[in-house]
C-alpha cells in the first residue's frame, strides 16, 4: 500500500499521450483524430519561414514538474486560430486575421492603486525580471469547449508582491489595453456599444493563489497577437474570459470591482464563475465540454480539475 502512488485527481495516463511524432506531422494528426473537411478547414496553412525561425531569447521555459501530467496539449494551430477575442471579432476564425494592426511592444502595464509600491513597467522587462517557467494547464470556456495549453509566464503573486498591496486592497481590477484604432471590434456595428475597454477582477487571494499565472507565451514562444500579447490573465479553475488579454492596468481596490461580461449579462457572467459542471449556465448545461481539437466531448470537472489546490477558497460551495 505505501508504495502506491497518490495520482491527483486531473491525471491521465501516459498512454492517452499523444506521441511527439504525432504533433510533427499535421496531416496524419488530423487524419488519426478522424477531423474531416470541416475540422480541416478551420486551420491555417504555416508558412515555412514560421516552421524554421529562431526560438525568441528566454523561450522554451523550463516546465515546471509539478504542472507537467503528461496531458496531450491542444494542436498548436488550432489554439492559436480559434479565438475568443471581442476586440477584433466576434468570430473566432477571424480574430488571428485582423490582427495585422495590434502593436505590442513597448507595453508599459500600469500597476496602481492601494499599494505601498506603484510602478509601470513593460511586459518584456517582467519576462526578464520574473521567475518565468512553462506550465500545462487545462482551460475551459464558459461556452463548453475546454483546451490544454502549455502557458509560459510567472505567478501573479510574484507580480503583487512587488507592489505591497496595503491592507484593504481586497480585489484586483484589470483592464486590456484600449485602442480603437487597432481592435476593429471597438467600433464595428455589433460590438460598438460594449462596455470597453475590457475589464475584469479577482479576489486578493485567488490572484495570490499560486495557480493564478501572468503568461506571456505559450508553446515555448511569445505570446501570439490573438492569444492576447504580450501579457495576460491565466485563472485554470474559472471560465477562460476571467482569463484578460493584453493587460495594461492592474489596480488593487477595496471593494469588488463591475466586470466587463457581468456589466453586460450580469445572470450569466457572475463575478466568481468557477468553473462548476453542476451549475448551467441560464441559456446551456456545463455539465460535459468539447475538447477543441479533437471534438470528443468529455465531463466537465468541479474547478477545471484544480479542486484540490482551490477548493478551500471557496468552504461554502
Ligand atoms: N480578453 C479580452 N481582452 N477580450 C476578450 O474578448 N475573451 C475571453 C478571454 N480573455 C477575451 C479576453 C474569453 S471569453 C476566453 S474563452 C479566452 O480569453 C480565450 O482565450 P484564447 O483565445 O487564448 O483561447
Amino acid at each position: 500500500m505505501a508504495n502506491i502512488v497518490r495520482r491527483p485527481d486531473w491525471y491521465i495516463p501516459e498512454s492517452q499521450v499523444t506521441p511527439e511524432a504525432v504533433f510533427r506531422n499535421r496531416r496524419r494528426f488530423i487524419r488519426e483524430l478522424g477531423l474531416g473537411a470541416a475540422g480541416i478547414s478551420l486551420l491555417p496553412q504555416i508558412s515555412p519561414a514560421a516552421e524554421t525561425a529562431p526560438p525568441p531569447k528566454g523561450y522554451p521555459f523550463k516546465r515546471n514538474a509539478a504542472f507537467n501530467p503528461g496531458w496531450k496539449l491542444t494542436d498548436q494551430q488550432v489554439a492559436e486560430s480559434y479565438n475568443n477575442f471581442y476586440e477584433f471579432s466576434l468570430d473566432k476564425e477571424q480574430v488571428r486575421l485582423l490582427t495585422g494592426k495590434f502593436t505590442t511592444s513597448p507595453w508599459p502595464i500600469e500597476i496602481k492603486g492601494l499599494c505601498e509600491n506603484p510602478m509601470t513597467i513593460d511586459a518584456e522587462e517582467l519576462v526578464t525580471q520574473m521567475p518565468m517557467e512553462e506550465r500545462v494547464y487545462r482551460f475551459r470556456c464558459v461556452e463548453a469547449w475546454s483546451m490544454i495549453v502549455p502557458w509560459s509566464g510567472f505567478p501573479l503573486s510574484k507580480l503583487i508582491e512587488k507592489a505591497k498591496p496595503k491592507p484593504e486592497a481586497k480585489f484586483i481590477r484589470f483592464e486590456t489595453a484600449n485602442r480603437p484604432e487597432q481592435f476593429p471590434g471597438m467600433t464595428s456595428p455589433r460590438t460598438a456599444r460594449y462596455p470597453w475597454p475590457y475589464f475584469e477582477g479577482l479576489r486578493m487571494d485567488e490572484a495570490m493563489h499560486p495557480l493564478t499565472l501572468l503568461a506571456t507565451g505559450f508553446y515555448g514562444k511569445p505570446m501570439p497577437k490573438q492569444n492576447g500579447a504580450p501579457i495576460r490573465l491565466v485563472v485554470p479553475w474559472k471560465y477562460g474570459y476571467k482569463s484578460i488579454k493584453s493587460v495594461v492596468k492592474i489596480e488593487f481596490v477595496a471593494a469588488q470591482p463591475k466586470t466587463f461580461w457581468e456589466t453586460l449579462g450580469p445572470d450569466e457572467y457572475p463575478f466568481e464563475s468557477n468553473v462548476n459542471p453542476k451549475v448551467p449556465h441560464p441559456r446551456w448545461s456545463q455539465a460535459t465540454e468539447r475538447v477543441v481539437d479533437t471534438g470528443d466531448r468529455i465531463r466537465t470537472q468541479l474547478y477545471n480539475g484544480y479542486a484540490d489546490q482551490v477548493a478551500k477558497l471557496y468552504p461554502g460551495a
